[in-house]
């Protein structure tokens, strides 16, 4: 379906927070039966400019044309009314409802004249919102029961019961297998048939160049231009945003590998692991691939003492370690950072500083007796200019950063605690493609202090491009074990199927 004119226009939009110029006359356009994405660097204005759209924030400048209209948004209720929804980079569906009861939050249908909630109707009309995409989950359900793409689909039927002209995806796949994002995609299909206009955030290139036609490329808070995607290149994106060429997405430097620093042997975790033996040493970074439900991130969680183990034995250094809690994991030297970044206990009221330093304190306190807080206050900027945390200062709240910008502050967080053995978990989630690049020199230069890094991550170009050498996982079991030149796509995915 093609229309000629956009359902939605954007015109010179600027937005100012304290210290913060977020946005500076941006434009874009959003047409019925397309896909526009929005492509740009953590902290680049993206969920800015569809958080004004979509009613969240006010507009400091600029016009706002639906349908032709010009149009002042008021709030949540009247973009929606106006048929603009938003899915936020963080869901917002309550696990403790049922589907039928999410999909209609806010907007109960009672029995005439009365007080009491219409289910019959909540699940009839759930049922035919979520045929309408193709999904067959019970409306009956809770919400805690079912994963994640399964919410994602949730809050799609949410936005088709408010008739929504617009629906507006941020960051959508972050946490989905390949499998729900290929579900999600075929969605997707089915809304623009229906005429709807989607816009796309994602950091991942792939899935710009399979569902968007075209994208409107932001940097630090600037317009940079708008193509359509059979026009571009990756290379030609990747510039537009970072504004310069990336050479080399992976920086590898093999260096000299010392004693073995962590061994595991046998480990078994309920049927989640079974029987792993590995071992890393010192100046290496082993990445950890495998589908999803393999069992990586159980085995992290095993070995930094979240879950218990059920039989098996640790070494560090060359000792027996008995790790019954994260804390006494940390007392050896390991660190986890988990894929689920918001069990990592951001404050999000509290400074970017002191959500670095936070665990670090009592480390602090027992070397030293006292916070001495003009060394802190240094090494937080280093890392600040390390991971370039894109914030106007170390005093500024973490919930003002851009979502990817939360996230290196966990990994500055870990990093600063100079643990001997690292263990990331899908470091890069959410995080940009410049972003990405530093953060693998920050693994590559842990490995050249001595340190161990074990990368667990689903993206194939990552593990080959970081490892020294791969582990491949399948059902709880390692399947494979592959030197940095013997590692491919095929010779992964070989193992990781199980075959
Ligand atoms: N409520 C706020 N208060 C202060 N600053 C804010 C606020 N919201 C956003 N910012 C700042 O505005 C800029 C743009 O942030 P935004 O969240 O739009 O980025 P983004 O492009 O969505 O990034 P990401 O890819 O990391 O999600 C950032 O510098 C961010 O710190
Ligand atoms: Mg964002």
């Amino acid at each position: 379906m093609e229309s000629k004119k956009p359902i939605l226009e954007m015109v010179g939009i600027s937005k100012s927070f304290p210290g913060v110029k977020a946005l500076q006359d941006v434009h874009i356009k959003a047409y019925g039966g397309k896909v526009l994405a929005l492509l740009g660097e953590n902290g680049a204005g993206k969920s800015t400019l569809m958080k004004i759209v979509s009613g969240v924030y006010k507009k400091d400048e600029g016009k706002i044309i639906v349908d032709g209209d010009e149009i002042e948004i008021h709030g949540i209720k009247h973009a929606e009314s106006l048929g603009i929804t938003i899915i936020h980079q963080e869901l917002s569906v309550l696990p403790n409802l049922t589907v039928a009861q999410n999909i209609f939050l806010g907007n109960e249908k009672f029995s005439k004249g009365t007080r009491k909630i219409n289910k019959v109707w909540m699940k009839e009309r759930s049922k035919y919102f979520l045929d309408q995409i193709g999904c067959n989950i019970n409306p009956n359900t809770l919400v805690k029961d079912i994963n994640l793409g399964d919410m994602q689909m949730i809050e799609i039927a949410k936005a088709l019961t408010k008739n929504s002209s617009v629906i507006i995806m941020d960051e959508p796949t972050t946490a989905l297998t390949d499998v729900e994002t290929q579900k999600l995609f075929q969605v997707i299909r089915k809304l623009k048939e229906k005429g709807i206009a989607i816009i796309y955030i994602s950091h991942r290139m792939d899935e710009i160049f399979q569902i968007c036609d075209s994208i409107t490329v932001l940097r630090d808070g600037k317009y940079i231009g708008s193509v359509e995607t059979k026009d571009v290149t990756k290379d030609d994106l990747i510039t537009m945003m970072v504004g310069r060429k990336l050479e080399e997405q992976f920086p590898y430097k093999e260096v000299e590998k010392e004693n073995v620093l962590l061994k595991v042997e046998n480990l078994s975790m309920k049927d989640k692991v079974k029987n792993v033996s590995f071992e890393i040493r010192s100046g290496e970074i082993l990445g950890v691939s495998g589908l999803m439900g393999a069992g990586r991130t159980e085995l992290a969680k095993t070995i930094f003492g979240d879950y218990k183990k059920d039989s098996g034995e640790i070494y560090v250094d060359g000792e027996k370690v008995n790790i019954n809690s994260p804390k006494d994991a940390i007392k050896y030297g390991i660190c986890y950072l988990s894929e689920d970044r918001k069990q990592e206990g951001l404050i999000l009221n509290m400074s970017v500083a002191q959500n670095i330093t936070l665990p670090n304190l009592i480390s602090y306190e027992n070397k030293m007796k006292r916070i001495d807080k003009k060394s802190e206050k240094k090494e937080v900027e280093e890392y600040i200019k390390r991971l370039s945390i894109k914030t106007p200062n170390q005093e500024q709240l973490v919930k003002n950063l851009s979502g990817g910008n939360q996230q290196k502050v966990i990994l500055a967080k870990w990093l600063m605690r100079s643990p001997k053995v690292l263990i990331v978990d899908e470091p890069t989630k959410g995080i940009d493609v410049g972003a990405k690049k530093e953060i693998y020199e920050v693994l590559n230069k842990l490995k050249s202090m001595g340190k161990a890094v074990i990368m667990i991550s689903s993206d194939m170009a990552e593990i080959l491009g970081v490892s020294d050498r791969v582990m491949v996982m399948h059902e709880g079991k390692v399947t494979g074990e592959l030197k940095r030149e013997e590692a491919t796509q095929e010779s992964i995915m070989k193992y990781a199927i199980g075959v």
